[in-house]
């Protein structure tokens, strides 16, 4: 079976990265040369999921506007040296289809994801966080998880270890190891303190979600910082069926945070950048 659509929840104020992202998108900020979106959907087309589902809101339209063609820059720029600068971007609008959706109220990642329940229909799907910038040589995260999905046939989550002292950055998962770097779920919490985590495999922003969580997220109360939460209804759905966690291969960067992001831009900047 494969998998055609990613969602990514757009919507965030990005805070973090203020004043630059007051009316810029902080998903437009470049790593580089390319905003950090766009990293996100050239790993969804990828791993095949070529409709990208954007869940966005006010002050957003940047977004919109990059994943479209602009007629005046293609004019300006066509035959000139300078062309090559759009390869990227126009091989991205040449595999995907982009389709949006606003989210008029901020109330969690959850709610994101129910939020972009009509652009998904019913069929599993892959999320994609973009906040979370994942390198490596061979398949992308999202790649590797669409295959492993063909094996379990049930919600997936990306992990890493991280320092037991950050995990209340993210939401945590304990379960049992099957095999290398593969677990099945029996417990996932959002925002644990240190001191009451279950162990130290953090979800990273790589899901594949089978379609019954939009059903599961519309029955779930707010969690972590009052906002409805999708590592609670992934918790639901490990206890009536299964959800697998999946330690992926690549280096991953918290671009959500300053220093990642300025350690992502000097990762890519060495190993990627080249000087036209
Ligand atoms: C979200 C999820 C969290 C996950 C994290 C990964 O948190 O709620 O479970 O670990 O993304 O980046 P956020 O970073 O939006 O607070």
């Amino acid at each position: 079976m494969t998998i055609t659509k990613c969602l990514f929840p757009v919507a965030g104020y990005g805070t973090r990265f203020l004043p630059a992202t007051k009316s810029m998108p902080k998903e437009m900020l470049p790593i580089v040369n390319k905003p950090l979106v766009q990293y996100g959907v050239e790993e969804a087309i990828e791993a095949g999921m070529t409709t990208c589902a954007m869940v966005t809101g006010r002050g957003k339209r940047a977004i919109a506007d990059h994943f479209d063609i602009s007629y005046e820059l293609e004019h300006q720029i066509s035959g000139s040296g300078k062309e090559a600068r759009l390869e990227s971007i126009r091989s991205v609008l040449d595999k995907g289809v982009f389709t949006m959706v606003r989210q008029r109220e901020m109330k969690g990642l959850g709610h994101a994801i129910l939020t972009g329940q009509s652009l998904i229909g019913n069929e599993p799907f892959g999320v994609l966080l973009s906040d979370d910038l994942c390198i490596n040589d061979g398949p992308g995260v999202l790649a590797q998880m669409a295959e492993l999905f063909n094996q379990f046939r049930c919600s997936i989550v990306a992990i890493q270890e991280v320092p037991p002292e950050e995990v209340n950055k993210y939401g945590v998962i304990a379960g049992e190891s099957l095999k290398d770097g593969i677990y099945r779920v029996d417990e996932m919490v959002e925002k644990p303190d240190p001191a009451d985590a279950p162990s130290n495999l953090a979800i990273i922003g790589r899901y594949i979600l089978t379609p019954d969580i939009f059903d599961i997220i519309r029955e779930t109360r707010p969690g972590a910082n009052g906002e409805i939460q999708l590592t609670d209804a992934l918790q639901t759905q490990a206890r009536r069926g299964c959800v697998m966690a999946y330690k992926f291969k690549g280096r991953r960067f918290d671009c959500g945070s300053v220093p990642g992001f300025v350690e992502a831009t000097n990762y890519v900047y060495e190993h990627f950048y080249e000087e036209d």
